[in-house]
């Protein structure tokens, strides 16, 4: 999951994201082209065109690129070959992921950590949220006094946000701070020594203010997250203040902009298909279905990495040691060979094997949550406004590279 890219204003209309690939010139193969100027349909148009073309492609930095469901699927089950500890192994070891960091985590240490902090996402404690998730969700829309705002401003970032910081055990009215330390994470550009260096300052300023809370923990234990963290040990000792930050931390990274932008999503594809919207407004068992095949169609991350750790084949083509390896969730989810129609919004296909939420040992440990508040929302927002539209007035802005979607939605509402 790595982090780059800007926001941009530009275009407003999110039928682009969505058009077939074959309507968008294609252009060469040099770069993957990024998502803000056009909402990802050159992207996608790219994607599509290296799937059957160049399906494990080496770009001009000697970094390997998948574009096919089956080679994705194949390298993230087979973590031995395909290793996680990219900044490890891409600094020749010198750098190191902290603990708290799963994503970079490779076997055996993964698995102990992800045991560790898995209590706190079982299905059973996530359900549990159910009644507060959907409180907050009222006291969001409570707030909105008008009838066009930004829903990732107003209403799709406060969430996920708002429950995070719950869950740690951190006043949900920090949430604002939280918000602008997720996106000064996300977008830093790793090829830019300043930006790296921002992010590393960042991650400093998190961590000096989940001190705090820590401390209060060893002092008086609690059942929260941080909690949790502070009583749990590790082949018989405690974690360190660094491994529950760095958790910390990934948890406010991983599980904020994703979801924020899956809820953009879902109103960017309903949007284009008024008579399924108002299907799902009167039969609202189609809601799971509807988040489903927006996270196939639309996955928030656009790709993850991984790094070899020995010369290994895919295809037909052999990948030397250490290279870098972008898996490209989103080329997998419309792969025609898994998904007949791949560009047709069509809930009630089988989507097992949609890739949004990675596969394997590393598979999001935050999928039910962030389905839960995916469904949540939208109920909330049919039983908040009669009409719901995208305001094509208003600018629409995208993510940079790595996250695919809206930054900034407009939307227009009705009210009963
Ligand atoms: C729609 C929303 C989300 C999407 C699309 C998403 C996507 C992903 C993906 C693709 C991975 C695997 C990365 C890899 O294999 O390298 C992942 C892992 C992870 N996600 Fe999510 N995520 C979402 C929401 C959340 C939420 C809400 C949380 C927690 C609050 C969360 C926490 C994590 C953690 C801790 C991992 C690392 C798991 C491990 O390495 O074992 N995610 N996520």
């Amino acid at each position: 999951m790595a982090q780059q890219g800007t926001s941009d204003v530009l275009d407003r209309s999110p039928r682009a994201a969505q058009q077939d690939a074959s309507a968008t010139p294609v252009p060469q193969p040099d770069k993957a082209p990024a998502v803000a100027p056009d909402g990802g349909a050159s992207l996608l148009a790219w994607a599509a065109r290296m799937r059957e073309a160049s399906p494990v492609w080496r770009d001009a930095s000697g970094n390997t690129h998948l574009f096919r469901h089956e080679d994705v699927q194949r390298v993230l089950a087979d973590p031995g070959t395909f290793s996680s500890d990219t900044v490890g192994r891409l600094s020749g070891g010198a750098r190191k992921a902290p603990r708290g960091t799963l994503l970079l985590l490779d076997p055996p240490l993964h698995g102990k950590m992800r045991r560790l902090v898995s209590r706190a996402f079982t299905p059973g404690l996530i359900a549990d949220l159910e009644p507060w998730i959907a409180e907050l969700t009222g006291h969001l829309l409570d707030a909105l006094e008008t009838d066009r705002f930004d829903l990732v401003d107003t209403f799709a970032n406060p969430l996920p946000v708002t429950v995070i910081a719950r869950m740690l055990g951190v006043p949900t009215a920090d949430r604002e701070q939280f918000q602008g330390w997720a996106d000064q994470l996300l977008n830093t550009d790793p090829e830019d020594p300043e930006s790296v260096r921002r992010l590393e300052e960042t991650a400093a300023t998190i961590a000096a203010y989940l001190q705090t809370f820590i401390d209060e923990r060893r002092a008086r234990p609690r059942e929260d997250l941080l909690g949790t963290l502070v009583a749990a040990e590790l082949d018989g000792e405690r974690l360190t203040d660094e491994d529950i930050t760095s958790f910390a931390t990934l948890l406010l990274m991983a599980g904020h902009i994703t979801t924020a932008v899956l809820l953009g999503n879902v109103l960017l594809c309903l949007d284009e298909e008024p008579e399924l919207f108002a299907r799902v407004r009167a039969d609202r068992s189609l809601v799971p279905a509807v988040i489903e095949e927006t996270l196939r169609l639309r996955p928030p991350f656009t790709r993850i990495e991984r790094v070899t750790t020995g010369e290994t084949v895919v295809g037909d083509t052999t990948i030397a040691e250490n290279t870098l390896v972008h898996l490209w969730l989103l080329s997998a989810n419309r792969d025609e060979r898994v998904f007949d129609d791949p560009a047709a919004f069509r809930p009630h296909r089988s989507n097992a094997r949609q890739a949004a939420f990675g596969h394997g040992i590393h598979y999001c440990i935050g999928a039910p949550l962030a389905r839960l508040e995916g469904r949540i929302a939208l109920n909330a927002l049919l039983d908040r406004f009669t009409s719901i539209r995208v305001d094509r007035d208003a600018p629409l802005a995208y993510h940079g590279t790595n996250v695919f979607g809206a930054r900034h939605l407009p939307l227009r509402v009705e009210r009963a």
